[in-house]
């Protein structure tokens, strides 16, 4: 068995996930400029180096011709990505509708947004068609890359249905499968009417992985329930057949902030914003505009904690940094609308001719800027209702060794179970609690910011995204070795 368990030291990964670390931007006919994707996957996956890795997705754009698709292929090959062209109408049933509009708020409690919950309900089906057969594109561009050997490694609720695809394809194929977000309940799956068809095809995997125990036991209890499959401690098994199910938590390449702190252009932008912010507390949220991260009720509790410490009104000041996200999907589009209103609301309530107390921004901001924001932060709010991991809370820890600023953390992210010692874990939805330790971060003596950060600092620097990945792909490995010397026995 030792003998058997030697890999090449840098394995051939093909790393399959809806989107791209680079989405394209047209230019001309057939130039192409590229911007680096947001979100915890993209963000994670980067900080994965030692594999020779091939990332296959969807570079976010519609390009209908062939001559811009094979300029397309060109200019991601240079990044080793490999594009799966998806028409206006898969992205608009599949992306917009499937994924963003029913599993995404449904893996994260949030339900179906209620007017539209008899129009989803009717569409529904053909969603699920729209969505099987965008698994099933992302399947044939994976399969004529594939080399024996590999191993396919695929991420997230867009491509629950990819596993079973490529396993027709070829049932020798290492295949892995990682969820991003809260895998729910199984009270909660259960009213997803493709819930069996979904479990069915993650189950054709050999391995799964979550990022928490929680949502692997959810996951395993959905299995069990829902298909009358047997749950065992090393995942669930079907007729003889196991797929490993575990918990593997994510993180960040911590060394890429750290080091970034001492590059002039970040040391620039810190001492900017010393100057602009002198005398008064920073406190911050950096945010995909998404209704998953709570952000009116985090600006709801900045303004209860306004109302009841007036001392506190002209010495601390809320940097909300939200980059648009999904801004086809109408539920996208109410939520700016709405926190527009609150932010203007009490911007006018508390701002003075030369001061608001909430800075909102609707946008990305570059590493630099990103780094050096983290870097004078006084307290950061992340006040997720629902969040697979928050790999936000993971960079301005990073960013805070001299600092040794406050995290207040929703005890509904992932990451409340990693940073929970160190941070201040809040209910998002009880906005007097989130007002309440809003004070108490900032009014925390040193000894206490510097124990809890020395506790969140140890993690984040030694839970990296190289190790998860090193540890998925190695346990991936040994699953496969594990199932075929079963099946010689
Ligand atoms: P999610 O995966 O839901 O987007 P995470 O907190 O895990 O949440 O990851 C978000 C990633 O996107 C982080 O790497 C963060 O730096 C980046 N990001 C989010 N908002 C912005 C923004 N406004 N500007 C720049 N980067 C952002
Ligand atoms: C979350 C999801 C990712 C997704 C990201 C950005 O992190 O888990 O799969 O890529 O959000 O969302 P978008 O829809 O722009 O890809």
């Amino acid at each position: 068995y030792e003998k058997l368990d030697v890999r090449p030291l840098r394995q051939r990964l093909l790393v399959v996930a809806n989107r791209l670390p680079v989405s394209a931007v047209r230019r001309g006919e057939d130039s192409w400029s590229l911007e680096i994707s947001a979100g915890g996957l993209v963000t994670a996956l980067l900080g994965v180096k030692e594999f020779e890795a091939k990332w296959i997705g969807w570079a976010g754009v519609n390009v209908p011709d062939e001559a811009g698709q094979k300029a397309l292929t060109e200019a991601l090959a240079e990044k080793r990505c490999i594009p799966v062209f998806l028409d206006e109408e898969i992205v608009h049933q599949y992306y917009n509708g499937y994924c963003n509009n029913i599993l995404w708020p449904l893996f994260h409690y949030l339900g179906l947004p209620q007017e539209d919950r008899l129009a989803t309900t009717r569409s529904f089906q053909s969603q699920f068609a729209a969505y099987k057969k965008a698994n099933q594109m992302f399947a044939d561009v994976v399969n004529q890359h594939y080399e024996e050997g590999d191993v396919v490694w695929c991420h997230d609720y867009h491509l629950m249905y990819l596993p079973k695809c490529l396993k027709e394809y070829n049932n020798n194929m290492k295949v892995g499968w990682f969820l991003h977000t809260p895998f729910p309940s199984s009270e909660i799956h259960r009213t997803l009417p493709s819930r069996s068809d979904l479990l069915r095809s993650v189950l054709a995997a050999d391995l799964v992985g979550f990022h928490t125990y929680d949502y692997a036991r959810h996951f395993v209890s959905a299995c069990t329930r829902i298909l009358g499959l047997e749950g065992t401690p090393e995942g669930v098994e079907d007729q003889g057949r196991l797929t490993r199910v575990a918990a593997f938590p994510i993180g960040i390449d911590s060394d890429r902030f750290i080091s970034a702190l001492e590059l002039p252009k970040v040391q620039e932008h810190i001492k900017e914003l010393k100057e602009r912010f002198a005398g008064r507390k920073v406190m911050l949220g950096v945010d995909r505009l998404d209704m998953i991260k709570g952000i009116p009720q985090k600006i709801l509790a900045f303004e209860k904690f306004l109302e009841e410490n007036p001392v506190w009104r002209d010495k601390v000041v809320l940097l909300q940094i939200a980059v648009p996200t999904r801004t086809d999907v109408p539920e996208y589009q109410k939520l700016t609308s709405q926190v527009h209103e609150i932010v203007g609301r009490i911007n006018g309530r508390f701002g003075t001719l030369t001061a608001v107390p909430i800075h909102h921004l609707d946008r990305s901001l570059d590493f630099p800027a990103l780094c050096a924001l983290y870097a004078v932060t006084d307290v950061a709010l992340v006040t997720s209702l629902r969040d697979g991991m928050n790999l936000v809370s993971y960079e301005f820890v990073a960013c805070q060794d001299s600092k040794k600023g406050v995290l207040i953390l929703s005890e509904f992210a992932g990451a409340a179970q990693s940073l929970g010692a160190g941070a201040i874990l809040v209910n998002p939805w009880n906005i007097t609690e989130v007002a309440d330790s809003i004070r108490q971060a900032l009014t925390m003596s040193p000894e206490e910011r510097e124990k809890r950060h020395r506790h969140n600092f140890v993690h984040v620097t030694t839970h990296t995204a190289q190790e998860w990945a090193e540890t998925f792909v190695s346990e991936l490995d040994d699953t496969v070795i594990e199932a075929q010397l079963r099946t010689k026995q």
